[in-house]
């Protein structure tokens, strides 16, 4: 029997992977499933419309989906705009994502399957992930940052215009790949 591999893509809009990444999109040509997933339900709307393949509407942190399933989860400019923030300190105009950001990393672990991998990016105006100690969260960490970055955009294969994108919009992006490991 053939195996599904699923890929869930979280808070897709306005770019969904299968438009930013040629190799998310060859992959979906070759039988993977697509999931999009928002909280936002005007933002789920305008994904069904377009995803090719399933839209839901569900929470990062209380996920809708039933562990052991998925293969690759993306995760791009997410945490810039993540709704149902830590909250922020009287006075503060910083936020971090610190203690909620670890067990994000261990809701999204229990869904993926072993070998599965997050991919994430922060190149709006989101917090730097390279800052984040991903050690003893059950993942292999590679982080791409500074000159960096280039090469997560080639093994991924981002199209040119938004590679370009990218460069206008941050000095610095930052993208973490994640796999998770043996129990
Ligand atoms: C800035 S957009 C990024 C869109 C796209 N990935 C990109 O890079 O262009 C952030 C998206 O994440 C969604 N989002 C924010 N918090 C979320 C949460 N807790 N659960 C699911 N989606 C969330 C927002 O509704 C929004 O659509």
């Amino acid at each position: 029997m053939q195996k599904t591999s699923n890929l869930l893509d979280i808070g897709p809009r306005p770019q969904p992977a299968y438009w930013i990444s040629k190799d998310v999109k060859k992959r979906l040509q070759n039988g993977w499933n697509y999931f999009g997933m928002d909280i936002g339900i005007e933002d789920l709307e305008r994904a069904a419309n377009e995803n090719p393949g399933y839209a839901l509407q569900g929470n990062l942190i209380k996920l809708p989906i039933k562990n052991n399933c998925v293969d690759e989860i993306w995760l791009m400019n997410v945490f810039g705009g993540f709704v149902n923030p830590p909250k922020k300190r009287n006075g503060s105009t910083t936020y971090t994502i610190g203690f909620n950001f670890g067990e994000i990393l261990k809701d999204l672990g229990k869904i993926l399957k072993t070998g599965g991998k997050i991919l994430m990016g922060e190149y709006y105006r989101g917090p730097d992930l390279s800052k984040y100690d991903f050690s003893d969260t059950g993942f292999e960490a590679e982080i791409f940052n500074n000159g960096d970055a280039e090469k997560f955009l080639e093994r991924y294969r981002f199209s040119m215009a938004h590679s370009e994108t990218i460069k206008k919009w941050s000095e610095n992006p930052v993208f973490v790949e994640l796999r998770k490991k043996d129990n």
